[in-house]
This record gives structure tokens, C-alpha cells and sequence, in this order.
């Protein structure tokens, strides 16, 4: 049986113009038959609309740790619910806010309160990826547990090839699936 059927998992959406994979990753994730919850962060509004997640995905997706509909908090009830956490893309802004421990949106909140497995997908233009500054944050994050699937090599959205591409969806729910 698939490892995904039945088990909830938080697709995290960051900023980077591969977010619009997001919904290919969603996809997948749903047609193995897993409950996904897409949380998008400000930065991932810019590029896809969480109703496009919530199309997909059969479930509303959430962007606000202040909104409480049904009067409980997402951030600790994601976080307890979740069997793993994806961030599928994963920006470099996203990468320096896990490694300093921020809690300042609904993504890293639910993140720094949860035990479960985490897996990041970073995409980012190749300078912002091999920058010290990242590698350190990679570093750092690697060293709480997360995993990372990519990035690869290959061309950019920039139009430049490099190393930065996010991993292709496929692989990441394979990656994912190992995980659980
Ligand atoms: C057109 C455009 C494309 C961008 N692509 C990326 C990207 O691929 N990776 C990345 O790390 N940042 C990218 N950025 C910058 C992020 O969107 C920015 O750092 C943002 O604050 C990230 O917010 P987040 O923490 O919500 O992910 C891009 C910005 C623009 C305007």
C-alpha cells in the first residue's frame, strides 16, 4: 500500500517562481491518497493563489495563524495532525527564518511546533543558493533533522543554467514517501 494513504500531510509553499510546481506536487500527493493541507506563506501568494490548493487538494489552504475559524489553533493543530511537513518550493527567505527559529507566519510556526518529519525542496537562482549565507542556514537546518531533495542543475527561471532548479515533483513525493 501506498505510504501516503490516509496520512496528513502540510504542503508548505514558499516565494519563489516555482511555486506554480506546487500544485503538480499537491496533485501527486492526493492521487496517492494522502490528506494534504497547503500552508502558503506571503511570498507564495505572490506567485500561485492558495484557491488553486484548495482546488486540488479538497481542503482549504491556509495562509493566516491569527484566523481561528473553528476557534482552535492551525499552527498546534497542523502541527500535531501532520505525519510530515513538505515545503515544495522552499525559498532562501524561507531557509534563513527555519534556521533562525522564527515563528512569524503560519509555515515556520507550525514547523517549529511540530515533531514530525520535514523535507524542503529549495529553488532559488544559483548565486542566492551558493551564497555562505545559505549554505550556512542549510547547514543548520540539516542539523535539526530537516531533510533537503534538491535543488538541481539545470536552466533557471532567470533564463541562465545553474544550480538551483527545485527537484522535479515526481522526485520530491518519492522523497516524501521514504520519510513516513
Ligand atoms: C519574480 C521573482 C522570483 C523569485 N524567485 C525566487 C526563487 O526562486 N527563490 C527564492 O528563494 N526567492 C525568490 N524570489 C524572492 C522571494 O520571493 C523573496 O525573498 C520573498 O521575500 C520570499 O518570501 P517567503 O519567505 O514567503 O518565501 C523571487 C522574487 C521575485 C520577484
Amino acid at each position: 500500500m501506498d505510504p501516503l494513504r490516509g496520512r496528513h500531510i502540510v504542503l508548505g509553499v514558499a516565494g519563489s517562481v516555482a511555486a506554480y510546481k506546487a500544485a503538480d506536487v499537491a496533485r501527486r500527493l492526493t492521487a496517492a491518497g494522502a490528506q494534504v493541507t497547503a500552508v502558503l506563506t506571503a511570498g507564495a501568494q505572490r506567485f500561485i493563489t492558495p484557491l488553486t490548493l484548495t482546488a486540488l487538494t479538497g481542503r482549504p489552504a491556509l495562509t493566516d495563524p491569527f484566523d481561528l475559524p473553528s476557534g482552535s489553533m492551525p499552527h498546534l493543530d497542523l502541527a500535531k495532525n501532520a505525519a510530515a511537513i513538505l515545503v515544495a518550493p522552499a525559498s532562501a527567505n524561507l531557509l534563513a527564518r527555519l534556521a533562525a527559529g522564527s515563528a512569524d507566519d503560519l509555515l515556520t510556526s507550525l514547523i517549529l511546533a511540530s515533531r514530525a518529519p520535514v523535507i524542503l525542496a529549495p529553488a532559488m537562482h544559483e548565486p542566492m543558493w551558493t551564497h555562505p549565507a545559505t549554505q550556512r542556514n542549510v547547514e543548520t537546518v540539516r542539523g535539526f533533522g530537516y531533510r533537503l531533495v534538491g535543488p538541481e542543475r539545470g536552466p533557471l527561471a532567470s533564463g541562465d543554467q545553474g544550480l538551483g532548479r527545485m527537484a522535479d515533483p515526481e522526485s520530491i513525493v518519492d522523497a516524501l514517501s521514504r520519510s513516513l
